[in-house]
């Protein structure tokens, strides 16, 4: 008997005894290929010589020392390290232990630069439906899965929420993609005024839409148009890079790709690659210089917020990815993969879409391609699928309510930036597998 409530209560999980490279050993001595690596996470793979000797050598030097008496030239290393990397006019870092927490602190950083500026009555999130920013109530709130809000609505902060960019199913017949993006940002634009935009603190938005809609991205213009927006209305723009970000699609940080900056900056996950719970926010000059010639201090903090293993571990595996160019090597294998899924289920029956930019690639699951009808939810096939890939020894991230929160079913695949080709050919065949076989259960 287990002593751990685990996700699922009633679910017995194979215990991880041994990784190495993208391969986990169960205790059983089962072999699972880490084709999402974990949720998105395990960029280098396991037990990357280089970061477990980084790590090793900052614990015999030093564990932790709590931040209100000491900073660590490891966790001071590592700011300069992603500050030189950063977004345009990014120039500090609050580190935090993971993802929610991340987004957490950069909406209460939002709030704080707006009080410090005496602009009190702001007071409004708006953030995008089908999204996913974490658990605590503040990202509860923001998010977009109604299924996992519901319950917790009467603890959650008031936030309004606008349409995702979802192409697959929200792009009407005839409508060019610019004129989509066009159409949402508007939408994002009546949102503030109706709201009043002297009262709105931030827009909030996955730049590549991860768990909930299975690796999508925004169509060419979008961001670049809700970047305008904010501006003209003096409003922040906090973009949640947790799952998408560094290096995941192929450049270090995903709105690269959109020819913009955002004020304040979620990431986790791909930080510190699982060798330790890391994040951090990635804050504009304008903003820190605020609050450091307002009251002096940021009204939030961690008791394990900049610890120096965790930071060792980040800088480790951020220095490989630099040192051993894999960002290059995300791009091909990334373009590999999506090669070869468009060539195993282009014609596929059930396959609904084929979308994702570098190793963050989706697959949408649908009961008729014809009418993109999903399955029905009671079906639960994106658990299913999970089930037989990994009866097959295949770790991949399925994911039910990509359509509305309730209905359809996706699966993302997300392998670390170590993946060569023939790895891949064996996961499509795995994964092809597996859907086959979960859809004819
Ligand atoms: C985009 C995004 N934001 C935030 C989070 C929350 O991160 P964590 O689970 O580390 O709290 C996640 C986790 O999947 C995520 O994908």
């Amino acid at each position: 008997m287990t002593r751990i409530l685990h996700r699922q209560i009633s679910h017995s999980y194979p215990v991880a005894a041994t990784a190495r490279g993208v391969i986990i050993h169960d205790s059983a001595g089962k072999e699972y290929i880490d084709a999402s690596a974990g949720a998105a996470v395990s960029c280098l793979g396991h037990s990357h010589p280089d970061v477990l000797a980084a790590m090793h050598k900052q614990l015999d030097q030093l564990a932790y020392a709590h931040t209100s008496f000491f900073t660590s030239q490891v966790a001071e290393e590592l700011a300069d390290d992603l500050i030189a990397h950063a977004p345009k006019g990014i120039g500090r870092v609050f580190y935090v232990s993971g993802g929610s927490e991340a987004v957490e602190a950069a909406l209460k950083l939002a709030r704080q630069y707006f009080v410090e500026r005496g602009e009190l009555q702001r007071r409004f999130i708006i953030a995008r439906r089908q999204s996913y920013h974490g658990v605590t109530l503040g990202a509860l709130a923001i998010g977009g899965r109604e299924w996992q809000r519901k319950q917790f609505g009467p603890l959650l902060i008031e936030t309004h929420h606008v349409s995702a960019v979802y192409e697959y199913r929200d792009k009407r017949a005839g409508e060019t993609v610019e004129a989509y993006g066009a159409r949402l940002a508007d939408e994002l634009e009546s949102k503030i005024d109706a709201l009043g935009s002297e009262n709105v603190i931030a827009f909030v938005a996955e730049t590549v839409v991860g768990a909930t809609l299975g690796a999508v991205p925004a169509v060419p213009g979008y961001f670049r148009r809700v970047r305008e927006i904010c501006n003209r209305h003096g409003i922040l723009l906090i973009l949640d890079e947790v799952m998408c970000g560094m290096g995941r699609t192929g450049t270090l940080h995903a709105c690269e790709q959109e020819g913009i900056s955002p004020d304040l900056m979620a990431i986790a996950k791909g930080l510190g690659g699982g060798y330790a719970p890391i994040g951090a926010l990635l804050i504009q000059e304008k903003i820190f210089n605020t609050v450091a010639e307002g009251s002096g201090a940021f009204l939030h903090s961690h008791t394990y917020m900049g610890h120096p293993l965790a930071c060792a571990a980040a800088l480790a595996v951020q220095r490989v990815i630099r040192r051993d160019d894999l960002l290059e090597n995300v791009r091909r294998q990334g373009d590999y993969l999506s090669r070869r899924l468009n060539e195993r289920f282009g014609n596929h029956p059930f396959v609904g879409d084929l979308r994702g930019r570098g190793l963050f690639q989706g697959i949408e699951i649908v009961s008729d391609r014809g009418t993109k009808e999903p399955f029905d939810p009671s079906y639960r096939l994106h658990a299913r699928i999970k089930h037989e890939a990994m009866a097959r020894g295949l770790m991949i991230y399925p994911m039910g309510g990509t359509v509305d929160g309730t209905r359809g079913d996706h699966v993302l695949l997300a392998p670390p930036f170590i993946i060569d080709s023939a790895t891949i050919d064996t996961i499509v065949e795995r994964l092809a597998d597996a859907i086959d076989a979960a859809v004819a259960a």
